[in-house]
This record gives C-alpha cells, structure tokens and sequence, in this order.
C-alpha cells in the first residue's frame, strides 16, 4: 500500500534539494576568493544537499513513512541552516561588507524565500495536514508568481547589455508578472469571498498562460546560452535552474486545476 504522505515528501525533496544544492553552488560563484569561510561554507551546503538529494532518488515509494517522516525531519535541519546562511548572506551584502562581490541582494532575498518555502513544505507533510485547496491555490500562485517575476528581472540584468532585444522581452515579462502578482494579492485580500470555484479557475487559467510563456522564453535562453549563442552572465545552470522552477510552477497549477475541477487529487 504506497502512501500518499511518502510518494509527496520524496517528490517535494528530489526537486527541492537539487535546487538547495545549486543556489550553494550560484552562492559560491558570487563570493570573493578572499572569502574563504564563505566559500566552504557555501560548498558545505552543496555537499549536504547533495547527499540529500542522492538519498531521497535511493528511496522508493514503498518505504516506510515512519523512515520518511525521520528523513524529513533531517532535511528540515538543513534547510533550516541553508536559510540562515543566505540571511546571513544577505544582512552582509546589505551593509556593504563583501565590496565586488556578485550576487544581487534579491537573488540571495528570493533563494532564502525558495528555502522557506521548501522548509513549510516539510512542516505540513510531517503534520500529516495539507492546507485547503481554496487556500493553497491563492498562496502558492501568490509565492510562484512573484519567484516567476524575480527570475525575469534577474535575466533582464544578467544579459548583456547590447541583447537589446531578449532585455526588452525580460522586461515585458517582468512587467507582465508583476501585474499578476498584483492581481493574485488582490484575490488574497479579498478572501475567502473570492474562493469561489469561478474565480479560482479562471485565476489559475490565466496564470497558466503566462508561465507557459515564461517556460518557453526560459527554455530558448537556456539553449542559446548553452550554444554559446548569447552574451551574458548568466550561468548554463542558472538558465536551466530557473527553467526547472517554471515547469514546476505549471505542474502545481496542473496539480490544483484538477482538485478543483474533482478530476485530479493532490
Ligand atoms: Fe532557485
Ligand atoms: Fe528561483
């Protein structure tokens, strides 16, 4: 009898801490070769997120959920210490004491937010109590939205300046997604009279357009960055990082669209 508990906790940890490794890795190539404490302890992370992600592939669907609720337990730790890391990071960058060093301060804000998130994640799956749908599907739009405009305002600032046009279209993208942040705040202030089943679908419709586009612009810079084919600073990691991110925005929206619609579960 597979559980639901173990299949969702080893989904959430394979993508979740692939993503923790790799903001230790981009964290990493931010830092200045004179801060070394900061360098291992960025590879530090990698290596802990490393062995976490190795751990949960080595697991099944038919494991224990006893093992998966000790196995979230552990991996609540570490990302309880990656997030102070990137807070501490960020209180640095903040006050000026890392001069020439190449992370930008949101980055390190939007990938300490990403591990938040990861860390409730957790909570909520060894509490046994997932969050109504009518509830779910505002925050999680209201948290992927805002992720999905942070990452178009990074590429926009990390091509190069005479990629006048793929700037022109990070900033339409940029502009796009602020808006619908907005948009899907406004639905939260307007809870819980907005939950209606309508309003939700249409809501979550509409989002799903434009991160469909948003995963196909970040799809094509991340082959013409790997293809050598664009100038910029952007790492082939990073482009397909924030690539993995969009798709998972969709598969959620999917994942919510069908407990609405009764036709999928969560
Ligand atoms: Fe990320
Ligand atoms: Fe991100």
């Amino acid at each position: 009898m597979v559980n639901a508990l173990v299949v969702r906790s080893l989904d959430e940890i394979r993508f979740w801490s692939r993503i923790m490794k790799e903001h230790s890795f981009f964290l990493r190539l931010g830092f200045r070769s004179e801060d070394t404490q900061l360098v291992n302890e960025a590879h530090t992370f990698y290596k802990i997120f490393e062995g976490i992600e190795q751990k949960s592939h080595s697991l099944g669907n038919n494991t224990d959920l006893s093992a998966i609720q000790q196995f979230n337990n552990e991996v609540y730790s570490a990302v309880s210490h990656i997030w102070s890391f990137k807070r501490k990071v960020l209180g640095l960058i903040l006050t000026c004491q890392l001069p020439g060093q190449t992370n930008y301060p949101l980055l390190v804000d939007h990938i300490s937010r990403e591990a938040n998130y990861f860390r409730n994640r957790l909570v909520e799956l060894n509490q046994g109590k997932l969050e109504p749908l009518q509830d779910a599907i505002i925050d999680e739009n209201v948290f992927f939205l805002r992720i999905m405009a942070e990452h178009a305002k990074f590429i926009g600032h990390l091509l190069d300046p005479s990629e006048r046009k793929l700037v022109e279209q990070a900033r339409d993208f940029s502009h796009d997604f602020d808006q619908l942040l907005y948009q899907a705040r406004d639905l939260d202030s307007m809870r819980p009279q907005s939950q209606s089943a309508p309003l939700l679908n249409q809501f979550l419709d509409q989002n799903r357009i434009s991160v469909k586009s948003l995963r196909d612009f970040k799809k094509t810079a991340r082959d013409l960055i790997e293809q050598c084919k664009i100038k910029s600073i952007i790492h082939p990691l990073l482009a397909d990082h924030v690539f993995r991110e969009a798709e998972r925005f969709l598969e959620i929206i999917d994942m919510l669209e069908g407990a609405l619609t009764g036709k999928g579960h969560m």
